[in-house]
């Protein structure tokens, strides 16, 4: 997706060999022509799928998810890394650790926004390790329901996350793959899948 690359190249910045920045349009402040355009092409690579939902987690996954609930005209779930005071009991829950940030939360749904005959497309903003995706992934077949595929704004394929889920049998679409943050710089992965 060419002009998230270009977006990348222009205002990302390379704060370490593993970490991105990229808080102008996509982790603080918001691009919203971006994100529609990122939800108008999560819709288009998904499009041969039956989609009921699409389910993130928050905080970041909600625009892109948003977007992309909106071309398809279904409804977004988010999950939240902590409940609140109005959410019921009776909810689906999933231990996530992050290695990025060395934290660890409950993600929590409530079960009555996730049933067995949903089939849920998954939306983040990041993949790394992929602790987020795998801990939705444990929501939706907790429920009995079907994850039919994972879109992800930005791959980091030198990370470990892709790999796993796509071991796992689930598709992955990558808008970018960065093959690398060396040397404060940031390098695509060619075109080309090398996973497969
Ligand atoms: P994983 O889910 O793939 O295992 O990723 P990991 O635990 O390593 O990352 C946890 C958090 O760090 C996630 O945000 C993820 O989006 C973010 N993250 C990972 N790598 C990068 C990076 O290179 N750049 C940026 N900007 N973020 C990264 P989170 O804690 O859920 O934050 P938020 O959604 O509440 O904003």
């Amino acid at each position: 997706m060419d002009c998230l690359k270009k977006k990348i190249l222009s205002e990302g910045l390379v704060l370490s060999e593993t970490v991105l920045k990229v808080d102008s349009f996509l982790n603080h402040q918001l691009d919203p022509s971006l994100m529609m355009e990122i939800g108008k092409e999560f819709a288009k690579r998904f499009h041969h799928q039956k989609i009921s939902k699409v389910l993130t987690i928050e905080t970041s996954g909600i625009a892109p998810a948003f977007a992309t609930a909106l071309v398809l005209n279904v409804p977004l779930v988010f999950a939240r890394k902590q409940k609140t005071v109005t959410m019921d009991t009776d909810c689906y829950t999933a231990e996530v650790h992050s290695f990025t940030k060395n934290t660890t939360h409950t993600i929590t749904i409530s079960k009555k926004f996730l049933s067995a005959d949903d089939h849920i497309l998954l939306i983040d903003d990041f993949l790394a390790n992929g602790e987020a995706a795998m801990g939705l992934i444990q929501l939706v077949e907790q429920a009995g329901a079907t994850v039919v595929g994972i879109g992800i704004v930005i791959e980091k394929s030198f990370q470990p996350g892709a790999r796993k889920i796509k071991e796992k049998g689930y598709p992955v679409e990558s808008l970018v793959q960065i093959a690398s943050l060396q040397n404060g710089t940031v390098q695509f992965l060619n075109e080309v899948n090398h996973y497969e």
